[in-house]
């Protein structure tokens, strides 16, 4: 029997941080270890240039966020560890599926929905904005490259958060189009979402922690700026002794995503007998550096030493290619590219 395949990937923009981590790497690492799947892990990089057109960022993003999930411990050895750009089937795949897609499924995109949404919302202020203005068909035409890296390896599993929930539906549409014209030759795959609320983390200011709250706290920072970070995690004005509730403090929500069990039910005790936020930030930075110091030294080794990560991505890439070379050749002789000479 084949191994079931389970596949994701992550678009590579801006600096790794801890929401990211319990959000998506850690799970992906823990994945990564079980010998009863074969797990496809990608730096999505040809994602990332519908929303980044600055060639340094594009090249310097894709190497943090493969340092990030290489120093946390992925198994690649056993998960195949890739950038899609290396795959030179998934363009290519992407093509033939744009072929297959109605351009009405992808009107219908909430990327490209809010876009419009944002223009039309403008356009209130100046009656000639063009709705489509300054959207590309990159981003337009997204989810179809999405379902190209899903579909080139025909993973069923495909981990991912809510907001990606429509592109695994989409995915399955143009699937299910192309086998019934050419054949099931696809494998529809479906989304896997984690309902744990714990894979959400809070930032800074106590909303969920994302890049475009500004409100993160990145994994890799040095020793002292990672305890100011924390040190300027919003609380409240209760004083040191005042007993107060775990269940909406921001430090405890992040205390206990790293913690171990003990330590949190330990931990609801003391806020029940009333904690300082001075002491609690201290206890959450140690616990924080507790689980970063010996990533972050794996991650400083790395980024020092580009080669070593290339190697690696190139031998992920390898070993995708086993799988993605022979089925591209299948795929395009069912739709009638193929030789004359047979
Ligand atoms: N679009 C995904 C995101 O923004 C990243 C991604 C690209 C992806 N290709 C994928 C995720 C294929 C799963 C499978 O999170």
């Amino acid at each position: 029997m084949p191994k079931e395949i389970v596949l994701t990937g992550v678009t590579t923009t801006g600096t790794p941080h801890l929401g990211n981590y319990v959000g998506a790497i850690r799970p992906a690492i823990e994945a990564s270890r079980d010998q009863n799947v074969q797990s496809f892990y990608f730096l999505a990089d040809y994602h990332s240039l519908i929303k980044c057109h600055d060639p340094e960022r594009v090249n310097q993003s894709s190497m943090e966020v493969a340092a990030t999930w290489i120093a946390m411990g992925l198994d690649t050895d056993n998960a195949i560890f890739y950038r899609q750009s290396d795959i030179h089937e998934i363009p290519e795949l992407t093509w033939i599926l744009t072929c297959m897609t109605a351009k009405g499924l992808m009107n219908r995109a909430h990327a490209y929905k809010a876009a419009v949404a944002e223009n039309e919302a403008a356009g209130e202020v100046a009656r000639d904005r063009d709705p489509d203005q300054g959207i590309t068909m990159g981003l337009f035409s997204y989810p179809i490259l999405m379902a190209a890296d899903i579909l080139m390896f025909r993973a069923s599993k495909v981990p991912v958060g809510r907001d990606q929930i429509q592109h695994l539906e989409m995915a399955r549409d143009i699937a299910m189009r192309f086998n019934h014209h050419f054949g099931e030759l696809l494998v529809l795959p479906e989304a896997v979402v984690d309902d744990d609320d714990t894979a959400v983390l809070v930032g800074l200011d106590g909303r969920k922690m994302s890049k475009s709250y500004n409100n993160t706290i990145p994994l890799f920072l040095p020793e002292n700026q990672l305890r100011k970070l924390i040190m300027k995690i919003k609380t409240d004005a209760s004083p040191p002794e005042a007993p107060k509730d775990p269940d909406t403090s921001n430090l405890f929500s992040i205390y206990r995503v790293f913690a171990d069990e003990a330590a949190v039910s330990a931990m609801r005790k003391r806020y029940a007998g009333g904690i300082g936020w001075g002491e609690m930030k201290q206890i959450l930075f140690e616990t924080l550096n507790a689980v970063l110091a010996e990533p972050r030294r794996r991650y400083a080794a790395l980024v020092a030493d580009p080669p070593s990560i290339e190697a690696i991505l190139k031998n992920g890439a390898q070993r995708a290619r086993a799988y993605s070379v022979p089925f591209l050749a299948e795929i395009r002789k069912a739709v009638g590219i193929r030789s004359l000479s047979r």
